[in-house]
């Protein structure tokens, strides 16, 4: 790794398909993973492209019992190219000597770079140096460039370059077993001696997607006539072209297509606007110019400056690179959420959790117009979610926890465990919580942006819709005198019911009932800040009275919040009287248990019986709030809450906790910069490497971790640089940190673009570009007021 580059060195056949999910290239629109492009869907690649928003539904027969999931469908592999001499045989590593390889992927400009040299069975040596683009400009465009050098040889090549539609969904060997068809092929053509053209369809939802590719090959820059034909099958389509090549020389094959679809805007028909730009579409390297400008603009408002004692940055930018390559300009009102495994792989099915909890703080100061269209992504859903409510006899307007296309619950009845070959319920839906979540994620959007338009008209509705929904799920427990909440999980997806109950679901989860009371407490408020008359706009059409509202201010102040002893907050009620589990043991006897789910199932045994945790769940709240609104919550709620109350639930849970999710450890490091820097660093290190080294052993290849990625960048702006979006300010205290030298970063705050930077025990601040309003900016323990053009510098406090 250096200097906004990731480098793979060697031809690692083993390595191939994780490198592939850390070497996609997308824009937002579309992704593609870093698959050789000469090879298929086999052992060690897997050519995958993904469209934003691209799902299909099919149902299978599973253990006696047909289910429907909803699929990140793989579309057609437009990658497709390779070369043999007229005597030989097609190119592939696996059968060639591989006299040298390199991979990299260039951040910087969005480009990944293949450079490498083979050699057949004659004793053939060739030289290939590929580079490929999913153009962050044009994007509808992708492509790639070979320069290809025979070193040793000449006489006649044969180059293969082709549009494959006859792609199925492979990426994840658990979901094996289930139907994994997803494309109908509608049409092929050839278009002239270097232009192709595929359309297929999605099976069921019915997306056509059309792709045409034009090839074209090129000696000291003159393009060349060669000989070509074409193949045609059903799905498929490629052309062959052949040249005479002389040993020494380099010759250049360029390969430009264009991907249009039916969810696409502005179009006719996606057939048709993919001719229409392939035929219009220059030379690669006018393609490239324009894809390497929009990344030069994108890093000036994403990248993060970072040194610390180790080397870090280039792991902060892959995650940079990698958010900004989900989500895009390309993605604003295109429909899409944000997909909790990027547009990377199949793993959970490009569905959207409450990831974005952990995704959108990157965006809200940088690119907020992206977090208003994923806002607007469950806005749309709204409906949908209203139903769902009403379907489980509730009120007002209920999420699903993975939500997909039209926002049904999309989360799976079923899963396999691969340990143990069984197919088990997956009762994770009843994660009630990811109501909250939206909430939580407007109200933060609005603080940030001050977008108050959107918090009328959409954000408002929203939350009052939500609210109506936590009304209508508390119990009013009469003895106590509070309100509880049954039948839900917990972000700690171990526990989904009691060990002695056949009942899904659990009672009084603590975080799911702190984060009701936050709802209806933010209701409440959001009323006094909208439009007097959108207010009443929207309590008539909700149907909503001061009956309710009174009932609203009760439950923000009468939530029942269980206790164990000493302060410790109990995960949900009965928690406490669960068996210790035998940690030492475990971790004795398998090298890995941070999937306890899986490795207790294959006993026979459950997670249910336990206190042993998957991730962070009472910790979620020290996560989400600061010491003083947390603090603030719990006041009014009646409950006591000292610093300690923190201390000591941390230290409660982080024994009892696996890390099987990558998002746990980015909420125990933050958790514990104030506790214990040392712990607090190293599970920061560890969410740096999440994916680029697989920690999980095997779901990256499946695609990258988001909520981590992004979290990551969060730790060092909330966490390092101490920054913190609030009611009254801006805030910006950070935690001395020994190993930290410097934070740089620019953030857009209320129509301001501000640099930040922290080095050298001082911290300056800079309001470069904006409009003329005032904002404030609390540093330290200070409220001061900004403007445009101002620049303020300020020494650390001894024991800031
Ligand atoms: C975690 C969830 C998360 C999901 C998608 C699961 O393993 O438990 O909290 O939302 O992955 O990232």
């Amino acid at each position: 790794m250096s200097n906004f580059n990731i480098e793979y060195k060697g031809w690692k056949p083993e390595e191939q398909k994780l490198r592939e999910a850390i070497c996609t290239l997308g824009n937002g629109y579309i992704a593609t993973r870093g698959a050789a492009e000469e090879n298929k869907n086999d052992k060690f690649n897997y050519p995958g492209t993904y469209l934003a928003g691209g799902f299909n539904r099919a149902k299978t027969k599973v253990s006696d019992k047909t289910i429907e999931n909803e699929d990140f469908v793989n579309f057609p592999n437009w990658l497709c190219l390779s070369f043999r001499p007229e005597d030989g045989e097609w190119l592939d590593l696996e059968k060639f000597k591989v006299l040298h390889y390199n991979q990299t992927l260039e951040m910087k400009v969005g480009v990944l770079t293949r450079e490498f040299r083979v050699q057949d069975k004659k004793g053939r040596r060739t030289a290939i140096k590929s580079h490929r683009i999913v153009s962050m400009r044009d994007h509808h465009m992708v492509g790639l460039t070979w320069i290809f050098q025979p070193e040793n040889w000449s006489g006649k090549v044969i180059f293969n370059s082709g549009l494959d539609g006859n792609v199925t969904n492979n990426n994840v060997e658990r979901y094996k077993e289930l139907e994994n068809r997803h494309l109908e092929p509608l049409e092929t053509e050839v278009i002239n001696e270097h232009s192709i053209f595929l359309r297929v369809q999605t099976r069921q939802s019915k997306i056509t997607v059309a792709q045409a590719a034009r090839t074209k090959l090129y000696h000291e820059d003159r393009e060349l006539n060669p000989l070509s034909n074409s193949n045609q099958s059903e799905g498929q389509v490629c052309q062959e072209f052949q040249i005479n090549v002389k040993a020494g020389e380099e010759y250049t094959l360029e390969k430009i297509v264009a991907i249009y679809t039916s969810r696409d805007e502005a179009i006719s028909e996606a057939g048709l606007e993919a001719k229409k730009d392939i035929r219009r579409v220059e030379r690669f390297k006018q393609l490239l110019f324009r894809h390497t400008d929009a990344y030069i603009r994108l890093w000036h408002r994403g990248d993060l400056e970072f040194e610390d004692e180790g080397n870090n940055q280039d792991l902060l930018r892959l995650h940079i690179f990698h958010i900004m390559q989900t989500v895009s300009k390309n993605s604003i009102g295109r429909d899409v959420g944000v997909p909790a495994r990027g547009l990377h792989g199949e793993a959970y099915r490009g569905h959207v959790f409450w990831d974005e909890l952990y995704i959108f703080p990157f965006l809200n100061l940088r690119f907020p117009d992206i977090t208003r269209s994923l806002l607007m992504y469950r806005y749309e859903r709204l409906d949908e979610a209203r139903h769902a409510a009403k379907e489980d006899g509730k009120k007002g307007a209920m999420f699903p926890w993975q939500s997909g296309s039209n926002g049904r619950e999309e989360s799976q009845e079923i899963h396999l465990n691969p340990n143990s070959g069984n197919w088990i319920p997956d009762n994770t839906h009843l994660q009630r919580h990811i109501n909250s979540a939206i909430v939580y994620n407007i109200w933060n959007y609005y603080l940030a942006t001050d977008d108050q338009q959107f918090m009328d008209f959409f954000g408002a509705e929203m939350i009052l819709s939500i609210a109506l929904f936590w009304e209508s799920m508390v119990i009013h427990n009469e003895t106590r005198d509070r309100f509880e909440i049954h039948h839900v999980v917990g972000p700690d997806e171990y526990h989904t019911n009691y060990p002695d109950s056949d009942e899904i679901g659990l009672n009084n989860n603590a975080y799911t009932n702190v984060m009701a009371a936050y709802v209806m407490q933010k209701a409440i408020k959001i009323l006094d800040i909208i439009e007097k008359s959108r207010k009443k706009e929207l309590l008539d059409e909700l149907g909503l009275t001061d009956k309710n509202l009174a009932l609203w201010r009760e439950i923000g102040q009468k939530m029942y919040i269980p206790f164990l002893e000493g302060e410790i907050i109990e995960q949900f009620e009965g928690y406490g009287d669960l068996e210790e589990f035998a940690w030492d043991e475990y971790r004795e006897k398998y090298e890995d248990i941070q999937r306890l789910d899986r490795v207790l199932e294959s006993e026979d045994d459950t997670p249910n019986k336990y206190k042993a945790s998957k991730q962070a769940d009472v910790l979620m709240l020290f996560y989400l709030f600061s010491k003083n609104e947390i603090q603030s919550i719990f006041e009014k709620l009646g409950y006591e809450f000292t610093e300690q109350t923190i201390g000591k639930n941390i230290e409660y849970y982080r024994k009892r906790t696996t890390h099987g999710s990558t998002l746990s450890r980015v909420v125990f490091s933050w958790i514990l910069i104030r506790y214990d820097k040392k712990r607090s660093w190293e599970n920061f290190k560890t969410v740096l490497v999440s994916d680029f080294k697989d920690i999980q052993g095997g779901t990256t290849p499946e695609g990258i971790h988001l909520g981590a990625m992004a979290g990551s960048v969060d730790l060092v702006q909330r966490g390092f640089l101490g920054l913190e979006v609030c009611e009254d300010a801006l805030w910006v205290n950070p935690p001395r940190l020994k190993s930290l030298k410097k934070i740089k970063l620019k953030i857009k705050y209320r129509r301001h673009w501000i640099s930040i930077l922290i080095s050298d025990q001082k911290v300056k601040i800079s309001f470069e570009e904006g409009h003329g309003n005032k904002v404030n900016i609390g540093v330290f323990d200070k409220i001061l007021e900004f403007e445009l053009g101002q620049e303020k510098e300020f020494s650390l406090p001894p024991d800031a």
